[in-house]
């Protein structure tokens, strides 16, 4: 197994020229990306959405309904993935937005590189079109995600997502009126119908996410990068992974910290990490020296990937959240790094070994190659996000949610903030270790958690991951334009909307 790689810490910002710096910069441009890191690339993002919806396109009309179901205009989430990707691909620009491509003489280009790719999906962008083809990452990567949750939703008999019904429960809706409708039903057969018609529902909402997979993968092999589909394809074995160790966990798995670290970085963050990876290895910044391997080590690469703090490699008891970090990290060291992997390589990688890498990257004075730094920022971004999402579930208003609160406790799931809580109230260990199944077990929990600092210090774990990310940032190498700098403040920027999103 590849030695783990370091991350950059608050002290790989002190190579920089202030130019370089997305903090220091005070262009209109860089102060207008800091105060909405969205509206850099909202009207892409918006284009990319429209490009999914003909992507998904299909005559069978049920499975195009149901694909479309979460691409809908009103329901199509934040779009976080396509923004952070989209932002990712114009840090590393090095020409000014679009100019290449306007310059561009060649008949078949597209004209505006910003516009709605309205090539088919299995058809190639070309050679030099590398906006294009990270746009195409932005949207295999969303549609991944979409897959994921209409998945999700059969699995965790979730009622709502995005404050409409999930697709399951619009279609068992839909399939029972359409029986009703065609006046097959007699009273008596009611609920053996309304049961076969949930499980229609069920199956059609599992097909329609293996169909957004399956138009994934055509655009995803029309870009002709066997590193990008190894890195994407990773993606996918860990998003099972993920929902299988969910799933299939034991008792002292549900109380082990470094169990849920590994499961949150395999359901959320290894999305963000390897298609940040990808864009970048896409970039002409990138071009085949800035630290891209080849299939094979971008195959392991994408196994590997698993960010941690750095005793987190699976030895329970030690700093497993990093919180002995914080000092290192105000000091300019900090102890965050990529460390571990899973299954084999959890266990191949010396938790000692792996910190000592970080220490001395985050001493270097040098940036880190583009794909690098660039994977670093998805991973930490995406455990930033995760945490924040446990917290929400567990101390947000449903209304604003737009799905339930406690669902995680309901579903017998120990977050962050409640394992963080269990070492101050041990006796909250057998609420986790039966899945808070007994009546009274989840409010219980609850009482326990606030009586605790189990919120603060996850709040306090989300911030290191957040702060992690937007030190990746300033690990990029340096940036050539303006246009450059504004995107790479806004990816900084995002790392602080994700603390403090409330939805
Ligand atoms: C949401 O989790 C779910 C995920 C982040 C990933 C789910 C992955 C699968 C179901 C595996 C199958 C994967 C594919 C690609 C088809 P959650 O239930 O914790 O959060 P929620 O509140 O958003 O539902
Ligand atoms: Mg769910």
């Amino acid at each position: 197994v590849a030695a783990p790689d370091a991350l950059p810490s608050a002290s790989s910002r002190q190579h920089r020229d202030d130019d370089d710096d997305p903090d220091q910069s005070s262009s209109l441009l860089v102060a207008a990306a800091r105060r909405d890191p969205f509206s850099l690339v909202a009207d892409e993002v918006a284009a990319v959405g429209e490009r999914m919806r003909r992507t998904v396109a299909t005559e069978v009309p049920a499975l195009a309904d149901a694909a479309l179901y979460f691409l809908r205009p009103g329901v199509t989430g934040k779009r976080l993935r396509p923004t952070l990707l989209l932002l990712m691909a114009g840090a590393l620009d090095e020409d000014d937005e679009g100019a290449a491509a306007r310059g561009n003489t060649n008949p078949d280009a597209h004209d505006d590189p910003l516009a709605i790719d309205l090539r088919a999906p299995h058809e190639p962008c070309g050679p030099h079109e590398t906006r294009r083809r990270q746009q195409r990452v932005a949207e295999v990567a969303e549609l991944i995600h979409v897959a994921s949750l209409l998945h999700d939703d059969v699995l965790d008999e979730a009622s709502t997502r995005r404050g409409v019904p999930a697709l399951h429960r619009a279609a068992a809706s839909a399939v029972a009126s359409a029986v009703v409708g065609a006046g097959g039903e007699s009273s008596s057969s009611n609920s053996t119908n309304s049961s076969s018609s949930s499980n229609r529902a069920d199956k059609l909402a599992i097909l329609a996410g293996d169909f957004l997979l399956a138009r994934a993968s055509v655009t995803l092999a029309a870009l002709g990068d066997a590193r990008v589909v190894a890195l994407l394809s990773r993606v996918l074995e860990h998003l099972v992974s993920g929902e299988v160790m969910q799933m299939a966990a034991r008792a002292d798995d549900l109380l082990s910290p470094s169990h849920y670290l590994r499961k949150t970085y395999a359901k959320t963050a290894s999305l963000m990490a390897n298609s940040c990876r990808a864009v970048a290895l896409l970039s002409s910044a990138v071009g085949g020296e800035g630290g891209g391997g080849d299939l094979a080590s971008e195959a392991r690469r994408g196994g590997d990937g698993m960010p941690f703090f750095a005793s987190s490699d699976g030895v329970e008891g030690e700093d497993v959240w990093g919180e002995g970090a914080e000092g290192a990290a105000a000091g300019g060291g900090g102890a965050l790094l990529y460390g571990g992997g899973m299954g084999e390589e959890a266990t191949t990688s010396g938790g000692a070994a792996t910190a000592a890498t970080a220490r001395a990257a985050s001493r270097s004075n040098h940036p880190l190659p583009a794909a690098d730094a660039a994977w670093a920022y998805g991973g930490h971004l995406g455990l930033a996000f995760q945490v924040v999402d446990d917290l929400l579930d567990l101390t947000g208003s449903a209304g604003v949610l737009g799905k339930p609160t406690l669902s995680d406790l309901r579903a017998g799931l120990a977050t962050a903030p409640v394992l963080m809580a269990c070492e101050e109230a041990p006796e909250l260990r057998a609420l986790v270790a039966r899945r808070f199944s007994r009546d009274g077990d989840v409010a219980r929990a609850v009482d326990l958690v606030r009586s605790t600092r189990g919120v603060e210090r996850a709040w306090a774990l989300a911030r290191r991951h957040a702060d992690a990310a937007a030190d990746a940032v300033r690990a990029l190498p340096p940036a050539r334009t303006e246009r450059a700098r504004a995107h790479r403040a806004a990816l900084v920027a995002l790392t602080r909307r994700v603390l403090e999103r409330r939805k």
